[in-house]
């Protein structure tokens, strides 16, 4: 019989009729006369409920399923009686795919830690925390492609493996074929690479953004989205080392465009999960973070606040005086902290700030200088619980500038050509941005670390499954 996946059999009222469904157990129990069966195929949070009477299965049979244990279910779809649910299947066949030995099967009906369920991340998925998280994963991707092709961008793939640093951090993992018990070195000391794969030092992108605005300078909008990788050794819950980055390439547009795009697409994506994927945002909002839909519904109807980063700086030194306390020092000039950037969103604003006009010195070489020489049209979106959640910045596209700045900064000039040709040949004012996708899931789904938001985590000392 052909089988219905359960979020369609709990929609059903088609009662009385056969129904077929495949799902693993939740849950068992049961007297003497029944069992009850909480399935669940991960098509949604919710469970159907299989009745098995006991004069129908021996209760030997019974036995194997146990919570993790796979099975097939073939009966009739009832009305149900039991508090909670509208349907159920009463079962007349049960096949049994594979068991799940509850002396070993790590995952039994307690509740269980996020850090433990990190260590079994391999089954993790099979815990409502983690079928609601991965469903609403899917959800945004699905919401940032349809964002973006409604408004007439084409999604473009830049490399993963490249000879450049886009942010210019040292932040990169090398790939190559060489030998490493066996490095060939020249008189220097210097590795040679000529014999190296790709016949030059060559790495995992940090970005593709360099890339992106190629594309941008022909096919006039344009976006990213794609895996990204950087070696930077920050243990935190809002870092890791391979994450998913979305990065829109906009030709004619300018700074305040650039922030509307940033705010409308936040807006876009935020209330997307809410019309897409209630019941899982109310399992996370029940069971983790009381204020979660609150939240979400609160940044879709907030207008952003846009700070110049020097006025950003003048709050928080006022703050200082009037006795708050930051671990990090406050001046013209600093890189802000994640305090500092949540402070003014989450106790001076309480709404998400888009700061802009950063020093040059903290940012990358390719933002556009503003005339005070000083500051360049950064524009970072700071979000509340998260902090920095998109980095952006309109692009510097006078070809002098752009290769003064190259210099000053000692980017090997001979590798950057092809980018600086966008500059050599119609060159147009262009913009960007880069949301960091766990970022967004962070914000979405209210969970505290960012190893809890993508499948399989990749930080410092940890690369298993
Ligand atoms: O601010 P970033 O470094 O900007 C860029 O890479 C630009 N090239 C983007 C562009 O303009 N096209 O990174 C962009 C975003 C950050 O705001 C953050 O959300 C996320 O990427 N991000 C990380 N997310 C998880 N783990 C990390 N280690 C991250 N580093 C950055
Ligand atoms: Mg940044």
């Amino acid at each position: 019989m052909k089988r219905t996946v359960i979020i369609d059999a709990l929609k059903s009222t088609d009662f009385n009729s056969q129904i077929n469904v495949k799902g693993w157990v939740r849950t068992r129990r049961g007297n003497k006369n029944v069992a009850f069966i909480a399935l669940n195929d991960g098509s949604t949070i919710k469970n159907i409920q299989i009745v098995a009477d006991l004069d129908k299965f021996s209760e030997e049979s019974l036995k194997p399923i146990t919570t993790g244990a796979c099975l097939s279910v073939t009966g009739r779809l009832v009305e149900s009686m039991g508090k909670g649910q509208t349907v159920e299947i009463q079962a007349e066949e049960i096949e049994i795919y594979g068991t799940a030995d509850p002396e070993t099967y790590p995952l039994q009906k307690k509740g269980h830690t996020l850090e433990y369920l990190r260590d079994i991340a391999h089954l993790r998925p099979r815990t409502n925390t983690f079928g609601a998280v991965f469903r609403i994963r899917h959800n945004m991707a699905m919401a940032i492609h349809t964002y973006f092709h409604e408004h007439g961008y084409f999604y473009f793939h830049t490399p993963l493996i490249t000879a450049s640093d886009c942010e210019g951090a040292g932040q990169m993992f090398q790939v190559t074929t060489k030998n490493l018990y066996n490095l060939k070195k020249d008189e220097n000391g210097k590795i040679d690479y000529s014999d190296d794969f790709f016949g030059k030092q060559t790495s995992l992108t940090v970005s593709g953004q360099l890339e992106g605005e190629l594309a941008a300078m022909a096919l006039g909008k344009i976006y990213t989205f794609g895996p990204t990788f950087r070696a930077e050794n920050s243990n935190t819950p809002r870092h890791l080392a391979e994450f998913w980055m979305i990065e829109p390439e906009v030709a004619f547009i300018q700074a305040d465009e650039l922030m509307d795009l940033e705010e409308d697409f936040l807006k876009y994506c935020v209330n997307w999960a809410l019309e897409h994927c209630i019941d899982d945002l109310q399992f996370l909002n029940d069971m983790f973070d009381k204020t979660l839909i609150e939240r979400l519904r609160s940044v879709v109807n907030t207008e952003f606040v846009r700070l110049p980063y020097t006025k950003g700086i003048e709050i928080l030194e006022e703050a200082v005086r009037s006795g708050k306390q930051f671990e990090f020092p406050v001046y013209w000039g600093c890189d802000l902290a994640s305090e500092h950037e949540r402070y003014l969103v989450e106790e001076h604003f309480r709404k998400p700030v888009i700061m802009t006009d950063y020093p040059k010195e903290i940012k990358a070489f390719y933002m556009k200088l503003n005339a005070d020489g000083k500051t360049v049209q950064g524009t970072d979106v700071l979000f509340p619980a998260i902090g920095e959640i998109i980095g952006g910045s309109v692009r510097e596209e006078n070809y002098d500038k752009l290769v003064a700045e190259i210099e000053r900064r000692n980017i090997p000039m001979k590798d950057m050509w092809w980018y600086l040709d966008t500059r050599r040949f119609g060159a147009a004012p262009h913009a960007g941005f880069g949301l960091g996708f766990e970022r967004l899931m962070l914000f979405v789904t209210g969970m505290q670390n960012i190893r809890d938001v993508i499948p399989f985590p990749r930080t410092p000392k940890t690369a298993e499954f």
